[in-house]
This record gives structure tokens, C-alpha cells and sequence, in this order.
């Protein structure tokens, strides 16, 4: 007679993410995570948040802040996140990311934290409010994937150092107490992981630039996407190839690529003896059809307040309980008396 199978299921691996609500989402945002979110979340358990706590180390208006927090949970479900499937919250709906974060301040050296290269740029991009929060930034990161127990985090490649050092502070932890935390691994897309400024290739296309002709905002009408990727800065070859020293070039045929599915290979292929206004037209149909959808589910729920409201309490039920899990047991290390 055969023998039931009697060992309890593996556990699925989980993954954790977050975005902060700190300007409307950027294509960089959409191609280097969100749409990988949305693939790895049928494979995974996977729990993402709007990073709101993190968007205030830089000021916000309170009225714009509250509309940005509502547009990237909205944004969450837009790109297709089942809330019943994955865990959808609000960072500070869980106040243990707040209280990890803390108790995790205490196990960082300065040192490791004067580091960190966003630290250095965004105290440069903001001389006049270089808070604590900003330095401690990288801390409260690493609690929300620590709570978590993540096994995997799908981020764009600018968050690779954040990652490292959330790593190096759950093993610092884990040596200095027991296994507590699980070691967290970077996703980060072959395609999308770094995707530039229209205007300035050089640089990652960010929601906080302040030439607007820089970046695409997923929200951004058809109109204006083929005017922005009309003007993006490439060179004077005219020869649509993908090499070093060709960064708009470069950057415009991994967005294509990212939106066709096709290889560069491909692509030079296909636009082989056409010039670079061709191309460009061709890139701006495919980001269009690319966000058209996400558009306009994002246009319903953010129509249904009432939905969202449901969507972020019943998240944040489920993610506390994960989080106040993780929480007692560091505590309990630390040697902290338990309510
Ligand atoms: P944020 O809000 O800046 O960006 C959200 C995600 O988008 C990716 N991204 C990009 N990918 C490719 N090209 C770009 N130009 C581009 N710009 C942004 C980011 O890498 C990120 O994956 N610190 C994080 C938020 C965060 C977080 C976390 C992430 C807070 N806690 C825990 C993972 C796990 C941030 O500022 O992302």
C-alpha cells in the first residue's frame, strides 16, 4: 500500500517591495520593478507596500502626499495585484516598520551609513534639509524586508547598496543572537533595472527630476509620451545599434525592449537604414500600448475611495500579523520585557 506523503508542503518563497509615494511613478519605476511585481507575485507570497514613511525624508505637502498615497495603491492594483493573492499595505498602517527600524538604528555603525551613495546624492539634491531620516533611511529599509522574513526583493538596480546592507545587518543580528532573520536576495530584471533620463542619459529617469521632459510618468497621456521620447537627446550617428558611448540610443532600445519583448539584436535588425525619428515613434507607440491599460485601471480605482480604503485595512491586518511576529522575536532576543 502506498504511504500518504505526509511532509508538510514547502513553504512558497516570499517577496517584499516597496515604492514610495514621493511624485507620480516613472516608467524607470514601472519597466526596473512594478512590472516584475506583478509576474514574481504569482510565484511567490508576495507582500508590497507604499513606502509613505520613507517619502518624508524629503518634505511633502500634506494635501499632494495624501493624493500620492492613494495613486500608488491605486497603481499597485492598476498593474494587476490580486489584494487577496498578495499582501497590498501602507507602510505606516504597520507601526512595526517604525519600531524594527529603531531597534535596527542600534545595530548600524555611522560609518556604513555615511556610505551610501544616495545618502551623498540626495543630501546634495536637498543642501538644506539633510535630516536624520535621509541618513537613517537605508535602517528603515532594511526592517521592512526584515519583518518580512523576504527571501527575495525585486528592486531596479539603484537599490542594489540598500540591499547590501540590509543583508549585512540581518547577518550581524542573526550572529549576535540567534537565526532571527532570514538573508534577503536581490531581484533585479536582466531588462528595465536601469532605465535613464530622456534629456540626460547618464543619469537613472527619476520622479523627483525637475525637468519634467526627463522622465515619463506612467500616468502621462499618450501625447505627451510621443512628444517626451520625440525629444529624447541621443547622437549624431543616426544608426539605431546599441553601444558604448550611445547612451540615449542605448536607453531607448532597452524601454523598447522592455515593452516588445524584443531582443537588441532584433531591433537593429528591424530599423536597420531608418533614422532615429522612426524609431523614436516606434518607442513611443510601445510605451503608449505598454501603459495604456495600467491607465486606465488606475483611472476606476482611484474613482472608488471607498475600495482603497478596504484594499490598505485589510493589508495592513495581514501584514501586521506577519510583522509583530518577526518583531516579538527580536525583542525577546534583545532582552526587552514583552507586554
Ligand atoms: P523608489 O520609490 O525610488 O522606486 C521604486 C522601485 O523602482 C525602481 N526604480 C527604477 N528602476 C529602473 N530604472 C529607474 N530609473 C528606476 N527608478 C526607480 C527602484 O529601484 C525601486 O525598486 N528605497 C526604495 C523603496 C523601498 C523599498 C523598501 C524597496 C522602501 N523600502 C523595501 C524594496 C524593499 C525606493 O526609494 O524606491
Amino acid at each position: 500500500m502506498d504511504t500518504p506523503n505526509t511532509q508538510p508542503e514547502a513553504r512558497k518563497k516570499r517577496i517584499l517591495s516597496c515604492i514610495q509615494p514621493s511624485g507620480i511613478p516613472t516608467l524607470g519605476n514601472y519597466l526596473g520593478a512594478l512590472k516584475n511585481w506583478k509576474t514574481l507575485a504569482d510565484e511567490f507570497d508576495g507582500a508590497f507596500a507604499v513606502a509613505d514613511l520613507h517619502a518624508i525624508t524629503v518634505r511633502q505637502d500634506p494635501a499632494k502626499f495624501r493624493q500620492q498615497i492613494q495613486q500608488v495603491l491605486a497603481l499597485l492594483l492598476a498593474i494587476g495585484l490580486d489584494p487577496e493573492q498578495s499582501i497590498l499595505f501602507i507602510q505606516s498602517h504597520v507601526p512595526a516598520h517604525s519600531q524594527l527600524a529603531w531597534i535596527l538604528n542600534c545595530y548600524t555603525q555611522f560609518g556604513e551609513m555615511s556610505r551610501m551613495t544616495q545618502f551623498k546624492d540626495k543630501s546634495q539634491s536637498h543642501a538644506d534639509n539633510v535630516n536624520v531620516g535621509l541618513f537613517a533611511y537605508p535602517v528603515l529599509m532594511a526592517a521592512d524586508i526584515l519583518l518580512y522574513q523576504a527571501d527575495l526583493v525585486p528592486v531596479g538596480a539603484d537599490q542594489k547598496q540598500h540591499l547590501e546592507i540590509a543583508r549585512d545587518i540581518a547577518n550581524r543580528f542573526n550572529t549576535l543572537y540567534s537565526p532571527t532573520f532570514t538573508i534577503p536576495e536581490p531581484y533585479i530584471g536582466k531588462q528595465g533595472a536601469r532605465v535613464m533620463s530622456l534629456q540626460s542619459p547618464d543619469k537613472k529617469m527619476s520622479k523627483s527630476d525637475p525637468n519634467p521632459k526627463g522622465y515619463i510618468s506612467v500616468f502621462d497621456a499618450p501625447e505627451v509620451i510621443m512628444k517626451k521620447i520625440k525629444s529624447a537627446v541621443t547622437d549624431s550617428e543616426g544608426c539605431v545599434r546599441y553601444a558604448d558611448g550611445k547612451d540615449g540610443i542605448n536607453n531607448l532600445m532597452s524601454i523598447y525592449s522592455c515593452c516588445t519583448g524584443l531582443s537588441d539584436a532584433q531591433i537593429e535588425h528591424d530599423f536597420q537604414g531608418k533614422g532615429y525619428g522612426d524609431f523614436k515613434v516606434a518607442v513611443a507607440e510601445a510605451v503608449i500600448e505598454e501603459l495604456r491599460p495600467v491607465r486606465e485601471k488606475f483611472d476606476r480605482y482611484m474613482g472608488d475611495k471607498a475600495y482603497l480604503k478596504d484594499v490598505a485595512a485589510q493589508g495592513a491586518e495581514r501584514a501586521s500579523r506577519i510583522a509583530n511576529r518577526t518583531l516579538q522575536k527580536v525583542m525577546k532576543k534583545v532582552g526587552f520585557v514583552l507586554p
